[in-house]
């Protein structure tokens, strides 16, 4: 939460322009948000991975361990795309729900 405790909606463009091979990433403040389309469903990472910094807008998603992941470009740490959990601890990220509006994608930052 920010300090007022208020998610804050954040529009971050049309649900059309993200599709399972063109993710997009939008900055909100200082930081880059990534938004995925993974199978029809859409989520959110903080778009620098927690080890080194890659873009996991070029991550690739990937089905392992009986659910689907965002594998880090550089090193493929796991993350869920719903929780940012990383398959290796300490590792973990920021995810963020993500809703449709009349076909725009609104993100929900804090
Ligand atoms: S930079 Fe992402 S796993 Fe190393």
């Amino acid at each position: 939460m920010n300090a007022t405790g208020m998610q804050n909606k954040v529009r971050a463009g049309s649900a059309a322009r993200v599709t399972p091979e063109t993710p997009m990433v939008f900055e909100w403040q200082d930081r880059q948000i990534a938004v995925f389309n993974i199978e029809g469903r859409f989520c959110a990472l903080d778009n620098l991975c927690p080890h080194k910094e890659a873009p996991l807008v070029d991550g690739k998603p990937v089905f392992e361990a009986g659910q689907m992941w965002v594998s880090c470009p550089w090193h493929r740490f796991l993350f869920d795309p719903a929780t940012g959990r990383c398959d290796r601890s300490g590792f973990d990220t920021r995810a963020y729900p993500v809703t449709i509006e009349a076909g725009e994608l609104y993100v929900w930052v804090c």
